[in-house]
């Protein structure tokens, strides 16, 4: 049960993502378009039902989507947008080469067109369909309000800027979470995201391979674990190689995630040096998944 609260606290926070959104974005409610589009959400969660049946490892892509939308320009679907002649858009940042998810965005939209033409944003596509793809991937649900805008200004620059780093550190990434009016709790409890989906070798691979002059690998990552790594990912070199962040459950929305990171075994540094690892404990005390865990 207590994990159960715990994990609930992630789609909270996320909904507190959508609170900073540009300026001229009016107040959210959930049911907005209970006149407008009364289906708006039984047409997302019909095409999401089609959508992860098919491929259920774009859940954690389209959770991911929503969050690396929220944290460019608040939550208004910037990251959607085609760079042009002048202007490199934020989907072609160095963070969001890797973001999957796009192609079932569209089918989705294109249903609620049919519906409600030019009606609901994509702003809040996307964030009802991060809600769904928790939900189908055996997580909890809640509500999602509503009203979001849609933003008309995307950049790379600021999405390379703004977008936590692999590499980051948990001073970095505070303060990341901080300039979006998210705290630690926060941030170790979004963290948990990574139950889902898989990440690509160059994620890692410097922690497996030349990591520093006294260390070839990262002396905060289980031994057994960085051996089986380097089976999967043969060098820094390798693009083409995914693993899954969450060994043996990366498409179900659980706390094996925590449990691995606890044993050391968490693929990025970002929070993985062994000090961070018991930041990251200790945080979670709180919702006593430390008990859990241990
Ligand atoms: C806290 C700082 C975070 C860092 C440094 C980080 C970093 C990363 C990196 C490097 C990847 C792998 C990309 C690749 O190699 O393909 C990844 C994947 C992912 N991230 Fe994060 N992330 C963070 C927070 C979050 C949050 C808050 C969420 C969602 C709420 C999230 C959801 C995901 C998901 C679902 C994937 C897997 C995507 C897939 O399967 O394609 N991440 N993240």
């Amino acid at each position: 049960m207590a994990i159960k609260s715990c994990l609930l606290v992630l789609p909270l926070a996320l909904l507190l993502l959508g609170g900073s959104p540009p300026p001229a974005a009016a107040q959210l409610e959930v049911g907005y378009y209970s006149k407008t589009c009364p289906n708006a959400e039984a047409i997302v969660r019909n095409e999401m039902n089609k959508i992860i049946s098919a491929a259920p490892s774009l859940a954690g892509p389209l959770l991911r989507l929503h969050f690396h939308d929220c944290f460019v320009r608040g939550c208004d679907a910037s990251v959607l947008l085609n760079s042009t002649n002048g202007n490199k858009a934020e989907r072609d940042a160095k963070p969001n080469r890797s973001l999957r998810g796009f192609g079932s965005v569209e089918r989705v939209k294109a249903k609620l067109e049919a519906a409600c033409p030019n009606t609901v944003s994509c702003a809040d596509v996307l964030a009802i369909m991060a809600r769904d793809a928790v939900v189908l991937a055996k997580g909890p649900t809640w509500p999602v309000p509503l009203g979001r805008r849609d933003g008309k200004v995307s950049s790379a620059t600021e999405a390379a800027d703004q977008l936590p780093p692999a590499f980051a550190d948990v001073p970095l990434l505070t303060k990341i979470f901080a300039s979006n009016g998210l705290d630690v709790k926060d941030l170790a409890v979004l963290s948990g995201a990574h139950t889902l989906g898989t990440a690509h070798c160059p994620s890692y691979a410097d922690r497996l391979y030349n990591f520093s002059s006294g260390h070839s690998a990262d002396p905060s990552l289980d031994s057994e674990y960085a051996d089986r790594l380097r089976t999967r990912c043969k060098s820094v070199d390798d693009t083409a190689t995914l693993s899954e962040m969450d060994p043996g459950s990366y498409r179900t929305f659980d706390t094996s995630y925590y449990r691995n990171v606890a044993k050391r075994r968490g693929l990025f540094q970002a929070y993985y040096n062994i000090v961070d690892v018991f930041f990251v404990i200790r945080v979670h005390a709180n919702c006593q998944v430390y008990a859990r865990i241990a």
